[in-house]
């Protein structure tokens, strides 16, 4: 039975707690949220990005071509360009399957050339079956200029490619194709399908650039001494600014990012769908497995000046330094940044918290409105996450950003995690969570774990499912929310749960108590595993039989749990003051320590929960 108070007053829920977290992994920007369709358009893949990248990676050549490194290129950020030979013809094969137009549709082409001699460049879109659009000529002078030319396809295809054909001698860099249809019709844009997707779940909050990408690789910037260097952390000022004129940089999840979606696009985007912007900045401690901390207080006071002048480029009047540019850019007024994170998943807690406070101190001399998120690590529990959190408690963080990935059945089990979380410590910013799957039981379990968070809304101020985007042909983190190839987008089961909860967003919680549910009282049914009840020790005398009743393990939970590396489903009842897993089904294939994926098990399960569990 559930019994609800509807007089008693329960937490309040801020209409920003629900957002979204975009990371360029999957390919989420080039070829993804960004929509541009040329691939590699300025010539900048490099080895240093992947080991399977030159820079002609996606273009073919027909006649003769080079690439060249000299200091005839378009600017010192866009080192490369393609000298293409008279007659000849270089080829663009987009991304997925290749370039994709629709019948009907407008496309703009645009390229940055330059030619001794007077010349004409043609310029094609085709695929296997003939033109897709009539072709386009551009005239090319001494001295690099922009041209552009717009298309009107004849044919829908996922299979086009973009070829520029010299008649004389030519030098091209940064060529360009992109739909005139943009999400809101912005000039560098998004591709529409996937951002009406995000826009429709109406996220309160937009976190970006990342996760593992912002704090990862070296710290300098592109100007700095080691300059060109690759896997440089994701700095804003390298993102902004004419596109052609951003250095493009070698991406933590092993591929090559423009930054033509970059700092504008992103608050841009947020306010387009009336999100909050809430950037996150590296620390000078890496995380995602690279442990370092910076000692250089030169590029740390860098570091934090560039995040002083990140909140005058998104708040500070045009005649501000910062502000004139975000004007320069289109865009006059203020984009109204309120919160801020520092730092992701350091490992490094004691690191992390001292360089955190130096960025803290710097915001709030000269901005006190803004709120500066700090984080616990890449854990959601252990000595690292206990250490974080001391921290950020005694060092009075206003929120601390939290990270976890796990089973279905941990979610199921931890809807109580933030009950007990200290009212009077930092609120709670969950920037990613998911349970391992994109089936209907992840995003069930994510369902009533949610109730808990909004249960919870007093402490968890924040909340966002991660990852969000994924082009299945270059996926490096699975599950995922929102999934694509070049023609189309798909949602997920998680998806929904996301778009259920974050459309529906409450004012307060209405207390309730429910009695009767699992305990002891089933019979209850469901998808638990194995891996996390065992490891709860919340049970006792658990056995595992296989249907032929051999006997496969035994355990009183005195010793050892860390063999329980196992994970099963099937269906679950309580009996006789016992839960049991039967029905499991027929694979029958055991897992060994590390293996994350879901096996079926043709087994049956036993445990007895321990007293006062
Ligand atoms: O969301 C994918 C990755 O998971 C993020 O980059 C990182 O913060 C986390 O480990």
């Amino acid at each position: 039975a559930i019994t609800v108070d509807p007089s008693a007053d329960g937490a309040q829920i801020d209409d920003t707690m629900y957002g979204v977290f975009f990371e360029d992994i999957n390919r989420a920007a080039d070829g993804g949220l960004y929509a541009e369709l040329v691939q590699n358009r300025s010539f900048e893949y490099s080895t240093a990005d992947n080991s399977a990248y030159t820079p002609l990676t996606s273009w073919t050549v027909d006649g003769t071509a080079q690439v060249v490194n000299d200091a005839g290129r378009l600017n010192e950020r866009n080192r490369n360009y393609l000298s293409l030979g008279a007659g000849s013809s270089v080829t663009n094969a987009g991304y997925n399957t290749g370039v994709h137009v629709e019948e009907g549709e407008r496309y703009n082409f645009s390229v940055w050339a330059r030619a001794d001699s007077r010349t004409a460049l043609t310029v094609t879109l085709q695929d296997a079956d003939g033109t897709l659009a009539e072709a386009r000529e551009v005239t090319v002078k001494n001295g690099w200029a922009k041209h552009k030319v717009s298309f009107r396809a004849t044919r829908t295809s996922s299979h086009g490619r973009l070829t520029v054909t010299a008649a004389g001698a030519a030098a091209v860099d940064e060529v360009s194709l992109f739909p005139r249809d943009t999400y809101k019709g912005h000039k560098n844009g998004l591709r529409e399908d996937l951002a009406e997707k995000i826009a429709a779940l109406e996220p309160g909050f937009v976190r970006f650039p990342g996760g593992c990408l912002v704090n990862t690789g070296s710290m300098q910037d592109y100007s700095e001494a080691s300059n060109w260097e690759r896997k440089r952390a994701y700095q804003w000022k390298d993102t902004i600014g004419p596109v052609e004129q951003r250095a493009t940089n070698a991406n933590f999840w092993g591929y090559n990012q423009s930054y033509g979606l970059g700092y504008y696009e992103y608050f841009q985007f947020s306010e387009d769908i009336g999100a909050m912007p809430l950037p996150v900045v590296p620390a000078l401690v890496t995380g995602c497995g690279q442990n370092r901390a910076t000692d250089d207080e030169a590029l740390l006071q860098r570091h934090i000046q560039d995040t002083l002048d990140l909140i005058e480029f998104a708040n500070g009047p045009v005649t501000s330094e910062w502000g004139k540019k975000r004007a320069e850019m289109g865009h006059p007024k203020p984009f109204h940044l309120t919160h801020l994170g520092v730092g992701n998943e350091e490992n490094l807690p004691n690191e992390f918290f001292a360089r955190f406070q130096k960025f803290r101190a710097a915001i709030e001399a000269k901005y006190p409105d803004i709120t500066v998120i700090s984080n616990s690590g890449p854990d959601d529990t252990g000595t690292t996450f206990d250490a974080a959190w001391k921290l950020n408690r005694e060092g009075h963080v206003d929120m601390v950003d939290e990270h976890y990935y796990n089973s279905p059945q941990w979610f199921l089990q931890n809807n109580d995690r933030y009950d007990s979380y200290d009212r009077g410590g930092p609120k709670v910013f969950l920037g990613e969570y998911a349970s391992q799957g994109n089936a209907f039981k992840n995003a069930l379990s994510e369902a009533a774990f949610m109730t808990g968070l909004e249960r919870n809304a007093d402490i968890v101020k924040l909340a966002s499912y991660a990852p969000l985007l994924a082009n299945e042909d270059y996926v490096q983190w699975s599950p995922d929310m929102i999934w694509f190839n070049n023609h189309a987008s798909w949602n997920s089961a998680n998806y929904e749960t996301q778009k259920l909860f974050m459309t529906n967003v409450g004012d307060r919680v209405v207390p309730s108590t429910a009695t009767g549910t699992p305990a002891l009282t089933g019979p209850i049914t469901g998808a638990v595993g194995l891996s996390t009840w065992a490891t709860t020790a919340a049970y006792d005398d658990v056995s595992v039989t296989s249907a032929d009743g051999t006997s496969l393990l035994t355990d009183d939970f005195g010793g050892d749990a860390s063999q329980w590396t196992h994970t099963g489903r099937g269906s679950w009842t309580v009996q006789d003051g016992q839960y049991v897993q039967t029905d499991v089904a027929a694979e029958n294939t055991m897992v060994s320590a590390g293996d994350t994926a879901w096996h079926d098990y043709d087994l049956k399960v036993r445990a007895t929960k321990k007293a006062g569990k």
